[in-house]
């Protein structure tokens, strides 16, 4: 019989967030503790589940500046249904919601729930839950000395970003046909999906009676790049599904090339076909 020692090296299993050298957080200990505990949650949550999260009174005050200065931006430039949608689901302008209640408003009345996860995940998981009705969902917020920048997908990103659309029933059908494509894509057509993903459900503008709106949740969600999205400096695209496929992508810069659908339902067709061609 063999036994471990008691002086044995232990090695966690969930080692503290790393943060590059040039992320606003990296040199406040306060804050690279404070993510290391949220990512311990996200971690804990074995079954999924999203915890309620005590956020504390900085990560609120982080909240309002970003909400504050998006409400013009969404008033202007947001996608009708989006509106709507956060309406309806209540989203404050002066702290950060309860994610465990929104969870289950969201699962409630629109099938698609949120589930924490500790960081960026790779696209297949992603979008794969994302078809069995899971949004895989960052819990931490951005640093509060760079409210207008996060190098990471945050808690803003996720809720103001994402969420309200999920809520939408002309939206939602989009999720399980990004979810059965990433699920049967070869390496290649994942890679093609992501660029895909990235024209539309991140960075996608649409077409609608009263004009051109945003509904990508990296526009959504960034103060700055909402309103140059509608700039001279982007060129602005009618979507071609082969076109979007083909077209590289830097997520370090703002976007110079943007892409416009007519409806959410022309969109759910073009991700059918990209399936129905074998998602390669
Ligand atoms: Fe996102």
């Amino acid at each position: 019989m063999t036994a471990v020692p008691e002086t044995a090296p232990t090695i966690d299993p969930h080692p503290p967030v790393a943060l590059p050298l040039d992320h606003p957080g990296a040199s406040d200990p306060r804050y690279r503790a404070r993510r290391d505990a949220i990512a311990r949650l996200a971690h804990a949550a074995r079954d999924g589940r999203m915890p309620s999260i005590d956020y504390l009174p900085d990560e609120h005050a982080t909240w309002r500046a970003v909400a504050s200065r998006l409400a013009e931006g969404h008033a202007r430039h947001a996608a009708a249904a989006y509106r709507a949608a956060r309406h309806d689901l209540g989203l404050a302008e002066d702290r950060i919601p309860d994610l465990a209640a929104l969870s289950e408003r969201l699962a409630r009345a629109h099938g698609i729930r949120l589930a924490p996860v500790p960081g960026l995940i790779d696209s297949r998981s992603f979008l794969t839950r994302l078809g069995a009705g899971v949004l895989s969902c960052t819990t931490f917020i951005r640093h509060g000395s760079r409210p207008e920048y996060t190098p990471e997908p945050d808690v803003v990103h996720e809720v103001l970003g994402h969420a309200p659309l999920f809520a939408d029933a002309t939206f939602a059908p989009l999720s399980r046909a990004f979810g059965r494509a990433a699920a049967v894509a070869t390496t290649e057509g994942m890679r093609r999906l992501e660029r895909l993903y990235w024209f539309t459900l991140e960075f996608g503008l649409i077409e609608e009676p009263a004009g051109l709106r945003a509904y990508g949740a990296g526009l959504l969600s960034s103060f700055g790049e909402l309103p140059h999205a509608f700039g001279e400096a982007v060129e602005r695209r009618p979507f071609v599904l082969e076109e979007v496929l083909e077209t590289p992508y830097d997520y370090t810069c703002m976007q110079p090339r943007l892409f416009v659908v007519p409806s959410f339902a022309f969109l759910e067709r073009q991700v059918l076909r990209f399936l129905d061609a074998g998602a390669r």
